[in-house]
């Protein structure tokens, strides 16, 4: 696979655009977008085309990114899907489990490789970690603490879709930035969480914008245990103060403790009582944007190479589908265990 067009000409496209102008062998086709403003700034900063229909950009491509919001994750990958298009579609899967599990099952009928973009899976500090827990360095693990906190709440004052209730409360820290968070528990420890260990809390701390009152959350924590014994602690934020701000993962094995801050990019700490070892995290190849963290602009090309690789070669595997509607699952649960409910009796009204 060589040509690729996006669907959705918006912020995280351009972190695919970036990725991509990098990667040899591979080709921006263009972008379909709604707003044809969008499509125009965009392709001038990137190149390719713009189409005027998203049939004709999936025509003109061997393989589609679905960077559209998330209420329409759904038709776009399916469009794709029909036209025998290879797909990466941004996360969340969709806006309720009945659409994941629809483009599960057409995605698993396909001739085509459809990806999740669950992007964090190729941080460099992530692997680390993994291969630390596979060759069982970490020892048995007892407990993993995983937060991501950002002030995007605070700092946009626009009222976007991602404020409003279309997607369902997808859009909101846990579903937005939560997701990646549920997916990286399963990705490390492939294990699923016991519901009823699960207790969750939601919180919208910024009520309104442009004098209309957003729908979503924009602080969750979740406390909860998998089945195969880790205590998980998730927490979400896009109201967080500056200095508390970054991704950030703790995890806690009988041997040795691993920790690691995005504040502190360059290093992660492994912890052994009291011996401390400061451990270096490869350099990244791309800039991060602004208030983004480290790694994160990288991710996205790691994403792709292995995307694009997956479409050669059989054995190659990609966040798939499966594991969009397995997230999609757990994000659902997340919601209806949330046990103050002023998120859900917002969108009742609505
Ligand atoms: N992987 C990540 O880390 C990451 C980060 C940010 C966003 N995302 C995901 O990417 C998707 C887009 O987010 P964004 O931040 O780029 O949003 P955005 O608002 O910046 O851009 C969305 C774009 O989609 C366009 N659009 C809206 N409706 C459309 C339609 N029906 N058909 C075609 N285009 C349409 C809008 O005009 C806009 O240009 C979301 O699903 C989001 O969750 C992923």
């Amino acid at each position: 696979m060589k040509k690729i067009g996006i669907i959705g000409a918006g912020g995280i496209a351009r972190a695919h655009a970036t990725a991509l102008s990098t990667i040899k062998n591979a080709e921006l086709v263009g972008v379909y977008d709604i707003n044809q403003q969008n499509a125009e700034s965009f392709v001038k900063t990137f190149g390719g085309k713009t189409y005027e229909k998203a049939d004709e950009l999936i025509d003109a491509s061997e393989g589609v990114i679905v960077a559209s919001p998330n209420f329409c994750h759904k038709e776009h990958a399916l469009q794709a899907l029909a036209k025998h298009k290879h797909v990466l579609c941004e996360k969340p899967m969709a806006i309720s489990l009945e659409e994941a599990s629809i483009m599960k099952d057409t995605a698993e009928r396909s001739d085509v490789r459809a990806s999740m973009g669950f992007n964090y899976r190729y941080l460099s500090y992530v692997n680390i970690l993994k291969s630390l827990i596979i060759n069982n360095e970490l020892g048995n693990i007892l407990s993993i603490k995983v937060h991501f906190k950002k002030n995007s709440a605070i700092r946009r004052k626009k009222f976007t879709w991602r404020d409003d209730a279309n997607s369902k409360k997808t859009s909101g820290s846990l579903g937005d930035l939560g997701i990646h968070l549920i997916d990286l528990v399963w990705y490390l420890f492939e294990s699923d969480f016991i519901p009823e260990s699960v207790r969750a809390k939601m919180n919208t701390n910024v009520k309104t914008k442009e004098d209309k009152q957003v729908l979503v959350d924009d602080y969750a924590e979740i406390y909860g245990q998998l089945k195969n014994k880790v205590f998980v602690n998730i927490i979400t934020s896009k109201c967080s103060v500056p200095e508390d701000c970054g991704f950030s993962i703790e995890v806690v094995g009988h041997k040795k403790e691993f920790k690691y801050h995005t504040g502190n990019p360059h290093v992660y700490k492994l912890i052994d009582g009291l011996n401390v070892a400061d451990c270096s995290v490869p350099q990244s190849l791309l800039n991060d944007p602004p208030n983004e963290f480290y790694g994160w602009a990288d991710s996205f090309r790691s994403e792709l190479i292995n995307w694009i690789e997956s479409t050669q070669k059989e054995w190659v595997e990609i966040p798939s589908f499966h594991d969009g509607l397995r997230s999609q699952k757990v994000l659902e649960m997340f919601f209806e265990k949330d046990c103050d409910s002023q998120t859900r009796s917002a969108l009742a009204v609505n």
